[in-house]
């Protein structure tokens, strides 16, 4: 059971420093700057004649998976996506043989998922998984993978296990980036900054109490907007994910900048907005762009750093979230956390089944 915790979800959610230091363990090779990911079955070479890697996953593995493909342009320079598994197969996909395919599941028992890998392997198409449960049937099926370490996860709601596939992610990123342009100088930057998660995921978790707080302001909501950039889009997808997940609360994502190519008629008083904004190449666009909110009225929460200057804005936000900062590249990751802790507590507030939620299953096993 979830011992002292009241959900399987809250205690998920404090496992993950923990979690995460297992999903990093004797992967991080600090003095050549590089990951060490043993069950790839990929040596250098093979490594080296990648030409675009294609990630699918379904709900939360899927958002991360986006996650995971803006990390791998950034860091290996190869074109990576992230697609639903569940659509996959019904286009007719195109599958090459320098393309490296990863399939993203916590149970790996999802059968869209396993699905795509089969029909993958059917034209010829090489695939790695990230799993969590060990022998599962996509485990099974991959041609290698990296095993995510969480230990077994019980609420519907992906956490630690979500939070191990962009730790694997950004380990495998590195490693394709230095058989590739990454410089040994990046490479151990990343390794020193992946070092960091785990503590710094601690520091965010010590500011629950306050997050609980905005989290019952944003209860309150019938609908609301989850938005970032970028690196910073792939969080507002999974955070509006965990939030309609556990909420019922109506949540949308979007681009911060596409607000203002449709949605931004929505905001207002009653429609608040979840800001994803770090100290990064696109802050001052962002700040704007949360100007533009707050002059129609719409409540802002804003999850970023320390020392970012929002101006007139501090005083009249619904809430200010500064997570550590870390690495550019790391970023999302730091930032999705306290979104689960606000998707936990709105939940708790509401009086729902905070691990069951209506309609939804862990693992769907059927098409
Ligand atoms: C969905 C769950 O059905 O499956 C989501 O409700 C989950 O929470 C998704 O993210 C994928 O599951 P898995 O086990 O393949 O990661």
């Amino acid at each position: 059971d979830a011992g002292e915790h009241d959900s399987f979800m809250h205690k998920e959610i404090l496992e993950q420093p923990a979690r995460a230091e297992a999903v990093l363990r004797g992967r991080l090779d600090e003095r050549f700057g590089t990951g060490h990911l043993g069950g790839l079955n990929l040596d250098a070479r093979e490594l080296r004649a990648i030409r675009r890697v294609k990630i699918l996953g379904c709900g939360s593995a899927y958002y991360v998976g986006q996650m995971g493909a803006s990390l791998l342009e950034e860091l290996a320079r190869i074109p990576a996506d992230a697609e639903a598994a569940s659509e996959f197969r019904y286009r007719n996909p195109i599958v090459e043989p320098d393309t490296l395919y990863v399939a993203v599941s916590q149970s790996g028992e999802t059968i869209d998922t396993l699905l795509a890998v089969q029909e993958i392997q059917r034209k010829g198409g090489r695939v790695i998984g990230l799993v969590n449960v060990v022998g599962s049937a996509i485990a099974r099926q991959v041609d290698g993978g990296i095993y995510l370490h969480a230990g077994p996860e019980v609420a519907v709601a992906s956490t630690k296990a979500l939070t191990n596939m962009y730790l694997a992610f950004a380990m495998l990123a590195v490693q394709l980036g230095r058989v590739r342009d990454l410089s040994i100088a990046d490479g151990k930057r990343l390794i020193a900054g992946l070092t960091r998660i785990p503590e710094q995921i601690e520091q965010v978790l010590a500011t629950e109490a306050e997050l609980a707080v905005v989290a019952k302001r944003l209860a309150e909501a019938e609908s609301l907007f989850f938005i970032g950039r970028v690196r910073g889009f792939p969080v507002a997808r999974e955070g509006a994910q965990k939030f309609k997940e556990v909420s019922y609360r109506h949540a949308e994502a979007y681009q911060t900048s596409e607000l203002k190519h449709g949605p931004l008629a929505l905001i207002s008083p009653d429609v608040p907005t979840v800001a994803i904004v770090p100290d990064d190449e696109l802050v001052e666009r962002n700040v704007a762009a949360l100007h533009e909110i707050a002059a129609r009225g719409g409540p802002l929460v804003v999850v970023t750093h320390e020392g970012v200057a929002l101006g007139d804005l501090d005083g009249t936000l619904a809430g200010r979230i500064d997570v550590p900062r870390n690495e550019r590249e790391l970023d999302p990751i730091l930032m999705t956390v306290p979104l689960q802790v606000l998707a936990y507590h709105a939940a708790q507030e509401l009086g729902h089944d905070i691990d069951k939620p209506r309609n939804l299953a862990k693992s769907v096993t059927v098409e």
